[in-house]
């Protein structure tokens, strides 16, 4: 059994990321895992500063003084795998999830106190992106998917997949006819099966990619 941190980053706790990520952690739990979730919101509410002013003289660790240092040592390092629902803000992911992964900073940086320990704890997750936007054109959330997959090729993490919800008003995501809450679930599922390669011109391969027969 592995362990998932769920993350709802929209200020809406019932609004379109959520439904989404409450959908994905569906799919997790009926794979057999173990599911947590959290509405960032309610660990995060300080921009990053500058850490030579910021951080505390005596034993140099983070003084902004809100959620973030439990969520990350006790919520996510201990997980294996990641699912983030964002809203689409222009065309970018909210700020609340953009200063969790700045406020990674704060514990990575070589002048933390254990840094190695954090960024060990980071690496090796498999990780599924969830966005919820009002735009359908394939465009708008071109930026985000490609944040996100240098972002997790930087951490050593692996993008399992990234669903995508067109809706505006709360929970307007279930009558997309794109079936979002469905993939948002077949992603929770298959969090830790599914194929994510990323090969190079010699990288050694079989010609076939599945198992099963081909088609005639
Ligand atoms: C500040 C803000 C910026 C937004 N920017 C975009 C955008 O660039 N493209 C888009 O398609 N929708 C945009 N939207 C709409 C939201 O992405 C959309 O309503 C989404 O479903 C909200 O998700 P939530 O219910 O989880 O908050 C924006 C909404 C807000 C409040």
């Amino acid at each position: 059994m592995s362990k998932v941190l769920v993350l709802n980053a929209s200020p809406r706790r019932d609004g379109n990321s959520s439904t989404m990520a409450h959908a994905a952690a569906e799919g997790v739990r009926a794979a057999g895992h173990e599911v947590g979730f959290v509405h960032l919101a309610d660990h995060v509410q300080g921009l990053l500063r500058d850490c030579r002013t910021c951080r505390s003289r005596d034993d140099g660790t983070c003084t902004i003084g809100d959620g973030y240092e439990s969520l990350l040592r006790k919520r996510l390092i201990p997980a294996d795998g990641l699912i983030i629902a964002t809203p689409l803000y222009w065309y970018g992911m909210s700020g609340a999830l953009k200063t969790f992964f700045d406020r990674l900073f704060c514990y990575t940086s070589g002048s933390a106190p254990d840094s190695d320990t954090i960024v060990g704890g980071l690496t090796g997750k498999r990780v599924a992106l969830l966005i919820a936007c009002e735009e359908s054109y394939r465009g708008a959330t071109i930026g985000l998917v490609t944040q996100f997959q240098e972002l997790t090729r930087y951490l050593h993490q692996e993008l399992v997949g990234v669903a995508v919800g067109i809706g505006n008003s709360r929970g307007e995501v279930r009558s997309d006819p794109g079936n979002p809450l469905g993939h948002a679930t077949d992603l929770g599922r298959r969090l830790f099966e599914a194929r994510v390669t990323d090969y190079r011109i010699d990288t050694q391969r079989s010609n076939r990619v599945w198992d099963s027969p081909a088609m005639p």
